[in-house]
């Protein structure tokens, strides 16, 4: 299909912006050393994709009939002495950063290739192709647009399987019969819906009909790279598009088994509880109006993870769900090693945000104390505001009133938080006295007293019996070792 047509498809803005890109001084170095070359080359994929969909994006693909590296290393030198061109063998492919319009654009060069189109397989590339055979092996139509960056043809949009008019209307489909195109990389089925989530699209019935029958292959796709996607999906505007195509497809039971344990209500005697997957869906869409950290998200995922573990049905009372936030916690390190997230201060942040997350509501009551927000400021520390959104977001009732009164309640707990704060300055509070001044005082070596006296005195400042001044902290210490029958060694 050529450029008129795609003219006339689309609006002067749209045209107006393509050309622009086309103008980049990349472009036209590639052009003209192809040219000098004898080489046909396109520029190809997401690239062409988000540029007609007006998504900037700094990512381009070159597709090069021939060798990919060997041009890459030709336009670097146009480009300066100073680029550094990464060759990756194996793949054909070769990349550099190019500085432009302040931006660093990666211009990935790649052969066009028979097989499946992989740049992260360990296979190496079997063999070379046309630029047709190329285009029939990626993943769906929208990514599998290209456009000439030929002197002769320069600008002109080939586009066999009418990818263009999939983007109009929204439609991920294959290019290919689904069942090949998924069997060349089962990871692809998570790629669909990824960008279906990503872009708000449609995925169209026979390739969704072939991951449903497909589902199974994932598990031969490696953690790293389908939790790359996952991720993708929980940072997209509304990630619950993603959750429920995962579920539906099976993919979700294969991958993350424990989410899908939330699903579903159950009734004694009448009375149900919510369906917690479609409540934590909504809790992390929620969230994510306000927050484009992961983490926090996979807070909100994981906050009520252990519900159906803790699950009990008591006569009288109905369904509770006691301390499912500390076994919810507890079980993060578990899901986060099995997902391939990271086993760091990430996930010591996840952790403790759901084991917090009922804690700010219950500071709501008139009567509590000082004591009790001064704690949970200490235990939340820096993340007390990250806390807060994710407890905000965990409003889903559909009564407007309850709502209401949460809100309300809310508004009240963050004013309390705030007045503690400035009054005691306990986020982030270090106790003022170190292990070794109590050591120091009481000539003592390393014991189980120290331990002793510093919790004493951290919880003292805590329960507001002593200010969080060192004067007072130090003049306590010294009551506390009286006590334990200690001597002064030094004052
Ligand atoms: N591709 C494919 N099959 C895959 C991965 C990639 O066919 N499993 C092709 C697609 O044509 C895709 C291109 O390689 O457009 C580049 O891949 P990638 O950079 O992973 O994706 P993008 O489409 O650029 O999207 P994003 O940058 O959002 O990941």
């Amino acid at each position: 299909m050529l450029t008129s047509y795609f003219y006339c498809n689309f609006a002067n803005s749209n045209l107006f912006y393509l050309k622009e890109q086309l103008n980049h001084p990349v472009f036209k170095a590639v052009s003209e050393v192809a040219a000098q070359m004898q080489l046909k080359c396109y520029v190809i994929g997401g690239y062409v994709r988000d540029i007609i969909m007006e998504r900037p994006s700094v990512d381009i693909d070159i597709m090069v009939i021939g060798s990919g590296i060997d041009l890459a290393k030709n336009v670097a030198t146009l480009n300066g002495k100073d680029t550094k061109v990464k060759v990756f063998k194996n793949f054909g492919t070769a990349v550099f950063n190019y500085k432009y319009q302040d931006k660093v654009w990666q211009i990935e060069f790649v052969g066009a290739r028979k097989e499946s189109y992989r740049t992260d397989s360990r296979k190496p590339i079997v063999e070379d192709g046309t630029l047709e055979d190329d285009q029939n092996r990626r993943d769906f139509t929208i990514n599998a647009l290209a456009i000439s960056l030929n002197k002769e043809s320069y600008g002109e949009l080939v586009d066999p399987f009418d990818g263009l008019n999939d983007i109009n209307k929204k439609i991920i489909r294959t290019p290919l019969e689904p069942d090949i195109t998924f069997s060349d990389d089962p990871l692809r089925m998570l790629r669909a819906i990824r960008f279906a989530t990503q872009l708000d699209f449609f995925i169209q019935v026979p390739t969704i009909e072939s991951i449903i029958k497909n589902a199974d292959r994932i598990k031969i796709v490696s953690g790293e790279r389908i939790i790359e996607e996952i991720n993708k999906i929980i940072l997209a505007k509304k990630p619950s598009i993603g959750f429920k195509l995962l579920y539906q497809t099976g993919l979700l039971k294969i991958i993350f088994p424990e989410f899908i344990e939330l699903k579903g209500a159950e009734y004694v005697d009448g009375k149900g509880h919510k369906d917690n997957f479609l409540h934590t869906l909504e809790v992390l869409d929620n969230l994510s109006l306000h927050t484009d950290n992961l983490w926090l998200r996979w807070s909100a995922i994981l906050h009520d993870i252990a519900k159906p573990n803790t699950k009990k049905f008591v006569k009288g009372t109905g369904w509770t769900f006691h301390a499912h936030e500390f076994v919810g916690a507890k079980m993060v390190p578990d899901i986060f090693k099995k997902l391939k997230l990271p086993l760091n201060e990430k996930m010591k942040y996840v952790e403790k945000l759901v084991l917090l997350h009922l804690r700010p509501i219950a500071l709501v009551d008139e009567i509590v104390s000082d004591s009790a927000v001064r704690r949970l400021l200490f235990e939340a520390g820096d993340d007390i505001d990250d806390l807060m959104l994710l407890c905000e977001s965990d409003i889903t009732s559909k009564n407007q009133e309850k709502v209401k009164k949460y809100t309300t309640n809310f508004k009240i707990v963050r004013q309390k938080l705030k007045e503690i704060e400035e009054k005691d300055r306990i986020r982030n509070f270090q106790p003022p006295i170190t292990g070794e001044l109590i050591m120091e005082v009481f000539g003592l070596t390393p014991c189980k007293e120290i331990g002793t006296i510093k919790n004493k005195i951290k919880d003292a400042i805590l329960d507001g019996i002593i200010n969080n001044d060192y004067q007072q902290a130090y003049d306590y210490m010294l009551k506390l070792g009286n006590k334990l029958g200690l001597k002064v060694a030094k004052n």
